[in-house]
């Protein structure tokens, strides 16, 4: 099979340590080598509960389709994992390393040998419940919601009143969703009561959201003694993104809230956002340039990035603009892919110097050319439905302290990094 052959052409172009795939007695075996990996990278996806199509525990759910795995894993469309690699670390990440990939592909090419099975790692367990134990609250969707078997679906939102008799601070967060193959994601927004400040503005999640979750990534955790802001009486605002698996389903989503004690709470964590509304994607562009930007109007922490748009989304860049002229890149999506709204969670979280501004350059594709494209005859607006666009780049932040500042500052003495502003766009 073709597919087989690039994957065997891209293996031996990596030039790893693989001579020992030609020699079967020291292959990987499935036991030994390619069963520890897929305990780490693929089952949070690919076992009974998970989000994937079909499990892959055993060596007879690896073994049906060797082929198919070689292209995905050879071509790195699985795990799905979009960042560039070449830009920023993220503690998420869900790559392959260079190694593993390696040790699959090789086991593969060596016809999938199974080993002794007391070379097996123990089977990994798996949380069916609150990974974190049981919430403080759990705030769920009126639900059941009926998920037809084939289609596309608008976002649907649900609202839901709270009211805990005073504010709360919200130290971690969990989604938890009942037909995980059927939901890419969650976005949660706030409304908050009259009275108790300027609410993010609700509509299209334009200035931030409350939570966001996909399966297989579905714990929100902030950075510690930090805690997100609950006023007493505000509404939730689910949006909930389900894609139809062949299967009618039912689901009901719900967070669970994990509250801090007020004192324990040094600083407020937020999820702010650039946007651009005003744009028209003409019939037929293909990279399509919409850029935006935020201004940091205090010194942050930045600890993690979502690239938001819809099924025109091209590539999206995240691009720092420090006070002393110089840039530097955060997050880049080469190629976006509309079903992975994922969160990348800086390794490092970055200092953001007040005054600086975090720029966003998407890109779209309108084009034919565009599988996911459903007209590429229309022009493109900003919109909440999946058929219009969106622009946004989340960001989770926290104010920095004075003692960050310092840090930051005797850090940064040396040369200014020498890369170069893209061409102005619009
Ligand atoms: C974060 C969840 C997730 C992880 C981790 C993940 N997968 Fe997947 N996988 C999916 C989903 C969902 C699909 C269905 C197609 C899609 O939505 O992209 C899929 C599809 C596949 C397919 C079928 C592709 C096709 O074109 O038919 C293969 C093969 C596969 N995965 C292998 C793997 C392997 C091997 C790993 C680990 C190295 C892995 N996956 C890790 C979620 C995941």
């Amino acid at each position: 099979m073709t597919t087989v052959r690039t994957a065997l052409a891209l293996l031996a172009l990596a030039a790893l340590p693989l001579a020992r795939a030609d020699d079967p007695a020291s292959a990987p075996t499935f036991h030994r080598d390619v069963e520890p990996i897929l305990q780490q990278r693929c089952q949070v996806c690919h076992r009974p509960d998970g989000v994937g199509p079909f499990p892959l525990l055993t060596h007879d759910d690896v073994a049906a389709d060797l082929p198919t795995i070689a292209e995905v894993v050879a071509d790195r469309r699985m795990p799905p994992w979009h960042a560039d690699p070449a830009v920023g670390t993220f503690s998420n990440s869900r790559a392959l390393t260079d190694a593993e990939r390696a040790t699959l592909l090789a086991w593969i090419e060596a016809g999938g040998p199974k080993g002794d099975p007391k070379d097996a790692p123990p089977p990994r367990e798996w949380v069916s419940d609150w990974i974190h134990g049981e919430p403080d609250a759990v705030v769920q969707t009126p639900g059941p919601f009926k998920v037809p078997a084939r289609g596309v679906l608008d976002y649907q939102y649900f609202r839901v009143a709270t009211d805990f008799g005073e504010d709360k601070w919200i130290r971690a967060m969990e989604v938890r969703v009942e037909a995980p193959t059927v939901v890419h994601h969650v976005l949660v927004f706030v409304q908050y009561p009259r009275g108790a400040g300027a609410s993010p503005k609700v509509r299209g999640g334009l200035d931030g959201y409350f939570a966001s979750a996909l399966p297989g990534d579905q714990v929100v955790p902030f950075p510690a003694g930090s805690a997100k802001r609950l006023p007493r009486g505000s509404t939730l605002i689910f949006q909930v993104h389900y894609t139809p698996d062949g299967e009618a389903r039912q689901d009901r989503t719900r967070l669970g809230l994990y509250f801090a004690k007020p004192d324990e709470v040094q600083r407020e964590a937020k999820t702010v956002a650039l946007n651009s509304t005003g744009f028209a994607i003409p019939p037929g562009a293909k990279g399509h340039e919409v850029r935006a930007r935020y201004v940091f109007d205090q010194d942050t922490i930045l600890v993690g990035l979502t690239p938001h748009m819809h099924l025109r989304g091209e590539s999206f860049r995240y691009l720092l603009l420090l006070p002393d002229g110089t840039h530097r890149p955060v997050l880049s999506i080469p190629r976006y892919d509309f079903n992975w709204q994922t969160t990348y969670r800086l390794a490092e979280p970055m200092f953001v110097p007040k005054g600086a501004r975090m720029m966003g350059i998407a890109t779209f594709d309108n084009s034919a050319g565009n599988p996911a494209n459903p007209d590429p005859t229309r022009t493109v607006y900003f919109g909440e439905q999946t058929t219009d666009e969106m622009m946004i780049g989340y960001m989770d932040v926290v104010p920095a302290t004075a003692d960050e500042r310092a840090a930051w500052e005797a850090a940064t003495q040396g040369p200014a990094s020498p890369i170069d502003l893209p061409p102005a766009g619009q």
